[in-house]
């Protein structure tokens, strides 16, 4: 597959691995880049340190930098400092002494304006753990035959000639969100991200691995789940807010900014059916974030609204993000939106785990799918 590598095996069994001192930082910020040579003596090598903006060299936005390892370049270390914010590419080209190309490590880092949101860091292998998905796998059991009438199905049912294709949604997926990341899941449509999440909010039970999860969670799964499309706007506020487990004093309390964020003044004692699934979203969407839940799991939802009302919900998905309390697991088909908030990703594909890493490497190896 066709995409960025961060460890470059050399001939005689050693390797070198681009190390960077963060993936998220803001303009004028220092990145540190270091090649880590193992198993081989670095002075023998030398580096070209090249970067461009969003991979590519048309528009000039590009360094190279011939340095030898620990020669010119102090402490084996080479200092990006991005003058404007965007998605930049860093790659070091390895060459052996005689000049002849070995390969080369490549990552890529998300700069911020100045006051720009930034994505969480990757979190240390021993924070604590929010979401723990443990070898979780998932099979539907679906009807192979086709009946014409629910007479027929009937019959056949208590004749016991029903029979079933079991079908493997989810196989042996495993992974650990830590408190406080902003986790993507990604994957072509049928692939199993909303089984997964739906496992996770405890709305589906695994056929087998277990999930933990260690807080409270705000699930936003399925347009209209925990909503009585009979009820008005109003009460459907106060059942759902009753499923995220609110008290009802607490929902008077924050009955106007639901009202408000959502954009729905005068629309109240109106019945849900009514709404238009844009206007269930944002109702959706303004009670799961009125306060900061432990876990916020957004699936897709925000694709319903229209633009200024999606703009609107990442801004509170980063404010909920940045106040550093609130673990944050989205799913979304806009692979940009992950790419903005994401400190890590889950490609899942088909039901099978196929990657899983920092955003950018994955994100990028999930575009290139595209070219295979
Ligand atoms: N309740 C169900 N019964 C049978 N098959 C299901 C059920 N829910 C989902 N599936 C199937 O499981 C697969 C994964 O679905 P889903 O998790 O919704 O994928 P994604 O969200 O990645 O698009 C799909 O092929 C879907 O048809
Ligand atoms: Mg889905």
């Amino acid at each position: 597959m066709a995409y960025v590598q961060d460890t470059l095996k050399l001939d005689n069994g050693g390797s070198v691995f681009l190390g960077l001192s963060s993936t998220s930082i803001r303009v004028g910020d220092k990145l540190k880049v270091t090649p880590h040579f193992r198993g081989v003596a670095k002075e023998d090598f030398l580096c070209n340190y090249v970067w461009n903006l969003d991979g590519s060299w048309e528009k000039g936005d590009f360094d190279s930098t011939i340095e030898r390892v620990g020669h010119t370049v102090p402490e084996y270390t080479w200092e990006f400092v991005p003058e404007r914010p965007g998605r930049y590419r860093i790659a070091v080209d390895i060459e052996d002494s005689h000049g002849r190309f070995k390969g080369n490590v490549e990552r890529w880092i998300i700069v911020a304006g100045k006051y720009g949101f930034l994505r969480p860091p990757v979190p240390p292998a021993d924070a604590p753990t929010a979401v723990l998905a443990d070898d979780v796998s998932m099979i539907f059991n679906i009807a192979s035959e086709q009946f014409n009438s629910l007479k027929e199905y009937f019959i056949a049912a208590a004749k016991h000639e029903l029979t079933f294709k079991e079908f493997r949604a989810l196989d042996h997926i495993s992974f650990e969100v830590k408190r406080g990341e902003a986790f993507g899941l990604v994957g072509t449509n049928g692939s199993g991200k909303s089984t997964m999440l739906k496992i996770i909010a405890g709305v589906l039970e695994p056929s087998a691995g277990k999930v933990n999860v260690h807080g409270t969670i705000a699930p936003l799964i399925e347009l209209g789940a925990g909503f009585d499309m009979e009820l008005t706007a109003k009460e459907n506020i106060y059942l759902n807010g009753a499923l995220l487990g609110y008290r009802k004093d607490f929902i008077d309390e924050h009955f106007q900014d639901i009202v408000d964020f959502a954009e729905l003044d005068g629309f109240m004692d109106m019945p849900l059916k009514n709404y238009s699934s844009g206007m269930v979203a944002r109702i959706a969407f303004a009670i799961a974030t009125v306060t900061e839940p432990d876990i916020l799991i957004v699936d897709e939802t925000l694709s319903v609204g229209d633009f200024l009302f999606q703009q609107k919900c990442e801004r509170r998905i980063k404010e909920l993000v940045e106040s550093d309390n609130v673990t944050v697991l989205l799913v979304s088909h806009d692979i940009s939106l992950v790419e903005r908030i994401c400190d890590r990703v889950c490609w899942i594909e088909k039901g099978h785990m196929r990657m899983i890493g920092e955003t950018d490497e994955v994100c990028e190896a999930y575009r290139s799918l595209d070219q295979d």
